[in-house]
């Protein structure tokens, strides 16, 4: 794995379904899973999946007597279809040939899929087949492939198919298969000229529309000989058979360029007429690689990361970022999307948007803020929907949905499959009314980050106080603790469900979730200083804002309870976790591994996980990832509760012994509140978080999609988490300890319109600080603040 390649050697089809999530290509506007062009989807091996950023559509199924309405990110038409044969015979599989050479690899530096194979048939012959792909970074409608043939002993005819195939479904996820998956209907279909067809279908319940069209030329040498071409169509598939001469030694050229649009898109009339007029104006495959070089070699310059000592975490970091930048670039822009959890790279979680952004949106707060805030105007504008969900629940204010889709209703299912038992089980996890905080703190985040004033005004301010709204009605006011509450939530740990025999879904008083709240109206109280008086008076008119909430808020953020395990400084996950069962961990890690998914085990074998303290995946310890322990002390100082910085380690350990990292995202946050105390645990969390997709380390997970999460948030564990850094009452602060792994470490960031570059090794620190805006900027550095001017450069012992 050299840095910046992902290279397989070997043809393993057991594998080939994570190498098709880990080589999906993708630009922010649709992304291709890195199937073969000649496969279609089959059960186990092949899944060529086409997603659009916002491509949604709802279905109905009947299950256990049940009508259950999923709303799904659609598979779309496949645009790769490209093979041969030679006449009268089959068409070319891998799966048919005895396999000389291969070579498979995904080059991050030019966005290139890249195939090598060497290959005997049957008949004695052999031949090479080498393509290149892309999904264009420059022109987001645009993707081509390079294919090219070569008869290494043998001369004659072959017959090429190029096509594109809209009689896809939904089909991707195993545990999904009972659920109806026939998205799509056709449209239209057939030639446009002699060398392009076209397919337009549509979505059957939300009506979108999406075209493509493909113009397939072939070279023999450096020219394009005129030849025979069939056209065969019926309803949603289309396709072109070229009868072309082969020659032994003399390698046919084909080039595949398709142009696709989306009744989504601006500025357009319709997609399958703006289809066909774009991709007479496109060029050869070496002209569209240039300008989708251009463009990746600008985000890179603005995204990489530099990593000495460790090539394969260099590579692995690349990765992340590269697929970051797939699922969300400038292409994204005007798009109203969010982060889908799972990427546009498989079907897991149906492209659905969680919390997830909460570990996303830091890289890209410090690289593309204007993404964030292009990102965070997709929660603006669903405001409305979680206005109602408020009042249906019998509150005021906004209550995001947990699970997000198209128009921000909650798309979390109702019932789901547990694949260890077979059983249709109810799903509370929609009890995560956490998703509400994280919102808020992202929009804090990219403002601390960004100093976006006209932002925050307009539409950070009126998220932020809509979701302070909704904690202060939700919380209860208890007059025997004479403190409030908040009841019926499911927190982070999506273990802990309901209390064991309790029937009822939910617990009372999720620590992460009480204190969350807080901040969000201690945050919304700041802002009522930040922003200008007559903007404030207009907000809490809209938002039915009165003193008497604002009352309120000030006496929750005085009086919240948070539980503590009995005497001990120890936060309780949950009022009650205490009376829980101790796990067996030993037993089921010897029989299941590190990871495991023990709500799926325990339920198979008639047990319930809501029994023991076991937690899926970082709950507690959130608090200390998200909060710097200044932070977090204040707000308990101003709760009134005794909790000092040297309880956090005990905490630490007492959750980490409980834990059974079923999520992704866990191990990232056991790293990040490791990283100062004790450096060698936090790399071993770090490592498995960083390998979690391309060794898919939770065991068949990656192959329905890439966890965006973990990938991004490896990428802020060295970025914030191993400099120290933080933004805090307007000082950038920066408190470097490297891991021993790691020597040297190099990278931009964008901070108030600066870019400053950091060069880190164990040792030392440079600072220097770039072109930008305005003339300073205030940067602290172990407990002293630096005023940095235009272009100064500083550098800083940091041995401890
Ligand atoms: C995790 C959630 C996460 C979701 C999507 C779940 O398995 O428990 O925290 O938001 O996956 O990534």
């Amino acid at each position: 794995m050299p840095d910046w390649r992902i290279v397989y050697e070997e043809w393993t089809p057991e594998l080939q379904p994570l190498r098709e999530a880990l080589c999906t290509l993708g630009n922010g506007y649709f992304a291709t899973r890195g199937a073969f062009e000649e496969a279609s989807a089959d059960e186990s091996i092949h899944y060529p999946g086409t997603y659009l950023a916002g491509g949604y559509n709802r279905l109905i199924t009947e299950i256990a007597g049940k009508l259950i309405e999923n709303e799904d990110l659609v598979n779309w038409p496949n645009w790769l279809p490209l093979s041969f044969r030679h006449p009268g015979e089959e068409w070319f599989d891998l799966k048919r040939v005895e396999v000389i050479s291969f070579r498979l690899e995904l080059d991050m530096q030019q966005g290139l899929l890249i195939r090598q194979l060497q290959f005997r048939d049957g008949k004695e012959r052999e031949s090479t087949l080498h393509s290149r792909r892309l999904v264009s970074m420059a022109n987001k409608h645009v993707a081509a492939i390079e294919w090219e043939l070569t008869p290494l002993n043998w001369s004659g005819e072959v017959e090429i198919s190029t096509a594109l195939d809209g009689q896809v479904v939904n089909s991707g996820v195993g545990r999904y298969r009972a659920l109806n998956g026939k998205h799509l209907q056709a449209l239209a279909q057939g030639q446009h000229n002699n060398e392009t067809i076209y397919l337009e279908v549509a979505t059957v319940q939300s009506r979108l529309l999406m075209a493509q069209a493909a113009r397939t030329r072939v070279f023999m040498g450096p020219a394009a000989p005129p030849l025979e071409r069939q056209l065969l169509e019926e309803a949603g598939y289309v396709e072109q058979r070229i009868k072309v001469n082969c020659l032994e030694g003399q390698t046919v050229h084909v080039e595949k360029v398709v142009q696709l649009h989306t009744s989504r898109d601006q500025a357009i009339t319709e997609p399958l007429q703006e289809a066909r007029k774009n991709i007479d104006r496109q060029g050869s495959f070496v002209h569209l690689l240039e300008r989708h070089n251009g463009a990746w070699q600008r985000l890179w310059n603005r995204c990489d990361l530099t990593l000495d000592c460790n090539v394969k975490a260099q590579s692995v970091l690349r990765l992340h970022i590269f697929h970051l930048l797939q699922t969300v670039s400038a292409n994204t822009v005007g798009m109203d999307v969010g982060v889908p959890a799972r990427g546009l790279h498989g079907e897991a979680y149906r492209g659905h948007i969680f919390w997830d952004e909460l570990f996303i949106f830091p890289f890209l707060n410090l690289r593309l803020p204007e993404l964030t805030r292009e990102l965070l105007f997709y929660r603006y504008r669903r405001l409305p929907e979680a206005r109602y969900a408020a009042t249906q629940a019998g509150y005021r204010g906004a209550m995001f949905p947990w699970q997000s889709g198209s128009n921000g209703r909650e798309e979390s299912q109702v019932i789901h499959l547990n694949p260890e038992s077979g059983r249709w089980l109810p799903d509370n996890t929609y009890l995560q009314r956490h998703i509400s905080a994280a919102i808020a703190y992202n929009v804090w985040q990219y403002f601390q980050a960004n100093e976006d004033m006209a932002f925050m005004t307009f539409m950070g301010g009126e998220l932020i106080f809509d979701i302070a709204l909704f904690w202060s009605t939700i919380a209860v006011f208890n007059p025997e603790r004479g403190r409030f509450e908040i009841h019926n939530v499911v927190g982070p740990d999506e273990y802990h469900t309901d209390y064991p025999d309790s029937g009822q879904p939910g617990l009372n008083n999720n620590a992460y979730t009480n204190i969350m709240a807080v901040w969000v109206i201690q945050t919304a109280l700041k802002l009522i200083d930040i922003l200008d008086d007559s903007r404030v008076e207009e907000l809490h008119l809209k938002l039915g804002i009165t003193e008497q909430d604002l009352k309120r808020w000030r006496d929750i953020s005085e009086a919240m309870y948070v539980p503590f395990i009995g005497d001990s400084k120890i936060i309780s996950q949950f009022e009650g976790y205490e009376q829980l069962q101790e796990f067996p961990w030993e037993v089921y890690k010897a029989k299941h591994g590190e990871s495991m998914r023990l709500d799926r085990i325990l339920e198979s074998e008639g047990d319930n996980v809501n029994k023991y303290k076991a937690s899926k995946q970082a709950d507690v310890l959130m608090l200390f990832y998200l909060f710097s322990s200044e932070e977090l002390i204040q707000i308990f100082k101003m709760l009134n509760y005794d909790f000092k910085p040297e309880s956090i380690p005990e905490n630490i350990e007492y959750y980490e012994n409980r834990t059974s990292h079923g999520s992704t995202l866990s191990k990232i946050v056991h790293s990040w509140v490791l990283a100062r105390s004790d450096r060698k645990r936090a790399w071993n969390n770090f490592k498995v978080a960083l390998m979690s997709d391309v060794e898919d380390v939770q065991g068949g997970t990656t192959p329905e999609g890439i966890h965006l999460g973990a990938m991004a948030g490896t990428v802020d564990l060295v970025q914030r988490g191993f400099t120290g850094l933080e933004i805090r009452d307007n000082v950038l602060w920066l408190n470097p300890v490297l891991p021993e792994e790691i020597c040297f470490l190099n990278f931009k960031i964008r901070y108030r319109s600066h870019w400053v570059s950091l060069e880190v090794t164990q040792e030392k620190m440079k600072i220097t600080f770039d072109r930008g805006w305005s003339n300073e900027v205030l940067i602290g550095v172990r407990g002293e603040v630096y005023t940095f001017q235009r272009g100064e450069q500083r550098e800083f012992n940091i041995i401890r």
